[in-house]
Formats: C-alpha cells, structure tokens, sequence
C-alpha cells in the first residue's frame, strides 16, 4: 500500500474556502472516527467533494480495501483530485457531474432536483456532505437525501453540515451574537445574499428532521451545533448531523 502525501492544492484552484484547508481537513477526519465509527476498510461517499479536502486526510486512514468515491459540479476541482491523488490511491475515485449550482457551476446540464447519484443502492457504508447542503435550495437537498439514503447501507451513517435555524439560534440572533446572517426568508430556509440564493442557505431544524424521517435517516442525537450562530457551546463552524440509515 502507498504511503505518498498528498500535498494541497494550489491557492489559485482552490474554491471551498482559503482558510486552514488542512486543518478543516483533519478535523471533519476526527468526526468521521469520533462520531460516525469510519473503519479503514469501509465505502465512502464524498458528495461534493471539492478539491479534495476531506479526501487528502483519508487517504492515510483508509486502505486498500476500502473504497472512496467522491463527485462535484466543479470539473477543475475534479481534474485535480484525478491527477493528484487517484495515482497514488488507485481506490480514490473522483467524477464529474454536470449538475447546475448558480454559485459553482451556472452553465451545468442537469437539475440537481433530478439527478441520481451513479452508485447501486445499498453500497456504502458512510456517506458525507461538508458544507454542501448550506449550498443547496430545498428540491435540490430533498433529491440529494432520497439519494444519499438509496446509496446507504442498512445501519449505514451519514455526516452532513447544515446552517439550522431553530429557537437558541434566533434568541442569539436577537441578541446580535450570530456570525453569519441569514435576512431572505423563503419559509423551510434563509438565504445569505440576495440574487444569489446558492451562496449560502440556512434550513429549518423541523424541516430537515421531517426530511431525514421521510428518508429512513435517524438522527444520532444530539445534533453538534456550530459557532455561526453565536453559540458558546459549539464543536465546528457548521452545525453537524450525524444519521443512521434504518434497518
Ligand atoms: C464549500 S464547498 C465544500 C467542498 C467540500 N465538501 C469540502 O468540504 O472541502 C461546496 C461544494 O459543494 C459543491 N456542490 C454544489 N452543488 C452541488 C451539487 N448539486 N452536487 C454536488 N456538489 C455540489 C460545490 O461544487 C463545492 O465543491
């Protein structure tokens, strides 16, 4: 088995976010182990998986027995991950999905509303979104959660990152703690930027526990809320959901 160090990606190809790549790439790799049990050996699917941040770290954890697959809308991040890190880790497969995001990919093919992930039902033993659906309108997120539940195991996990609006984040809200601003209201979500849905969206916490309930995904309570909203209390940015596909 390969033991090469996979380096980051340029600053130029890097769109997810500047700011401590490796870091944020380490710590998600703790959660993974910590909060959702990810064994060496186990299918993983990284959906929306960037440049690779999520996937460097776990190239020194899985091994060759597992298998590691990850899509995206953004071909350049893709083209990078297949000719930086498939070389070296033959079971880390990247691909590129036409889908339309406004704020990744505008002049995309496909409605994400309609598209299948290209993976048998029942296949992967854990399944992750890292900022992905704080990316994503409500038609869009509820296809993606049918599918992430398809591509599961039964008893198989899922670790995704959300902005949820529930009653503590509005009191900090009114007390002007919170440290990012959610001010289009669209009923089930907030959004961050006017014309600009995509750039960041914040969900209803009673709309995503009814939407992980309609998909056989039970929560691992409790939820790990996230600093954005001005809790002292918090474990990452993002509030984090850990689930568990039904048996
Ligand atoms: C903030 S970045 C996070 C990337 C990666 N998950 C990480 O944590 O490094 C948001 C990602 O979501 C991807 N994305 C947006 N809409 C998508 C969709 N419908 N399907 C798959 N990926 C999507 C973007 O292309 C982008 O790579």
């Amino acid at each position: 088995m390969t033991t090469k160090s996979v380096s980051p990606p340029p600053d130029e190809l890097n769109f997810v976010g500047k700011n401590g790549f490796t870091e944020i790439g380490q710590e998600f790799h703790r959660y993974f182990q910590r909060l959702c049990q990810l064994k060496p050996h186990e299918k993983v699917l990284d959906v929306g998986c960037g440049i690779g941040r999520m996937a460097i770290p776990l190239t020194g954890y899985l091994n060759e027995h597992a298998v590691y697959e990850g899509f995206d809308v953004v071909k350049k991040g893709i083209d990078w991950c297949q000719q930086n890190i498939t070389p070296h880790y033959p079971n880390f497969h990247f691909r590129h999905a036409d889908i339309i995001n406004k704020n990744y990919n505008p002049y995309g093919k496909v409605p994400a509303r309609q598209y299948r992930f290209p993976y048998p039902g029942a296949f992967f033993d854990f399944v992750f979104l890292t900022s992905v659906f704080t990316h994503m309108l409500p038609a869009d997120q509820g296809r993606y959660a049918a599918e992430i539940s398809r591509v599961l195991k039964p008893g198989g996990r899922c670790l995704i990152t959300f902005f949820l609006l529930n009653g503590t984040q509005q009191e900090l809200e009114a007390q002007g703690k919170n440290r990012m601003t959610f001010p289009f209201d669209h009923g089930i979500c907030k959004t961050h930027r006017r014309g600009a849905p995509e750039a960041a969206v914040a969900y209803r916490e009673d709309y995503i526990r009814k939407l992980y309930r309609q998909n056989g995904l039970v929560i691992a309570e409790p939820i790990h809320y996230g600093s954005w909203s001005g809790r002292d209390d918090f474990l990452s940015y993002q509030d984090i959901v850990v689930a568990v596909k039904g048996r």
